[in-house]
């Protein structure tokens, strides 16, 4: 079951994740924020499809604060050709 299913959604405990914050203090940019990823990734996967590149698994994430990051996957970014 994956998390984006409506199950998996469902099962997500409440704040396990919150970059933009929660409550009355919550980030008043969020809306605009996800848009604007949400374009920028349309603009990116429009002109480059992406590919793992060596890709193992289990998955592992990097310590940072604030950015959640694998880091034992590459990816490669193949430019589309355009017709
Ligand atoms: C990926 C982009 C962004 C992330 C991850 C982010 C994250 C956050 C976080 C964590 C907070 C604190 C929320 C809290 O105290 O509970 C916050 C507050 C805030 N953000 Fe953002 N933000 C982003 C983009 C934006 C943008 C684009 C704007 C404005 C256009 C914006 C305006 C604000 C403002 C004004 C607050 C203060 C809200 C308050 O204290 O009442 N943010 N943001």
């Amino acid at each position: 079951m994956g998390r984006f299913s409506e199950e998996g959604k469902r099962n997500i405990k409440n704040y396990t994740y919150m970059p933009f914050g929660d409550g009355h203090r919550i980030c008043i940019g969020m809306r605009f924020a996800r848009l604007q990823v949400k374009t920028g990734l349309l603009h990116l996967l429009r002109h480059f499809r992406v590919q793992t590149r060596d890709a193992r698994t289990p998955i592992r994430y990097g310590k940072l604060p604030v950015q959640v990051r694998p880091t034992n996957i590459d990816l490669q970014f193949v430019p589309r050709t355009s017709k």
